[in-house]
């Protein structure tokens, strides 16, 4: 059965984004993205939501050509290789290969993706997180913790949802990144 896994990048204080939206201050360096594209390079298919896909599909287009870094081109072929699915009410044609929309966030529809599944899911951003963990269906968090507090914005975390975290690995890179493996029971 295939693993439900959450990967934020986060303020120290726990956000992904501050209060204007912004999230610059998250922008992983090489070892970091390094050490992301290898989380990410087994995953099966990866679940949305729409502001999300948003911002992760600029890697459907941008230039591959041996000018970029090396991390960079390892993730855009990452990315394209995988599947996704998005989640939204509004978004009426996906602008990358290997995607479908979904209306609706159905749990039970995940549980059996999960049953079906060769390879692990991913889910992301916090929104979508955020109901697929009340829901139970969330088995590993990837927590990226960045050496900055930003003093508001959007949660990587949600509210009123209580956890235990069972810590599976960790791991600190020169830019003062912490990364904390966690395996989760609602
Ligand atoms: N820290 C970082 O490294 C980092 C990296 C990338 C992005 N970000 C930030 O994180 C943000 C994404 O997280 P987010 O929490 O704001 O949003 P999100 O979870 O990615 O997307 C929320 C949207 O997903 C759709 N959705 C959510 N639940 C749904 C459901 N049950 N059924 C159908 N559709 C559903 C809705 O889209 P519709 O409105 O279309 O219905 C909703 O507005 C980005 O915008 C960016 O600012 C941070």
């Amino acid at each position: 059965m295939a693993k439900l896994i959450y990967s934020p990048i986060a303020s120290a204080d726990g956000y992904v984004e501050d209060k204007e939206g912004k999230f610059d201050w998250a922008a992983p360096d090489d070892e970091v993205h390094a050490f992301v594209n290898d989380l990410e390079r087994p995953i099966g298919t990866h679940l949305y939501g729409r502001r999300m896909y948003e911002t992760m599909v600029f890697w459907e287009t941008v230039n591959t050509g041996g000018d970029q870094a090396a991390v960079s081109r390892d993730f855009a072929q990452i990315w394209r290789a995988a599947e996704k699915i998005v989640y939204s009410r509004t978004l009426q044609t996906p602008s990358s290969g290997r995607t479908r929309i979904e209306r609706d966030f159905d749990p039970a529809a995940i549980r059996r993706l999960k049953e079906s599944s060769a390879r692990d899911i991913s889910v992301g951003g916090a929104e979508l997180a955020g109901e697929a963990i009340a829901a139970g269906l969330v088995d590993e968090v990837h927590l990226f913790l960045v050496p900055v507090i930003v003093g508001g914005g959007k949660r990587a975390l949600p509210d009123d949802v209580r956890a235990r975290l069972d810590l599976l690995a960790e791991r600190d890179f020169r830019s003062g990144v912490v990364h904390l493996h966690y395996g989760l029971r609602v």
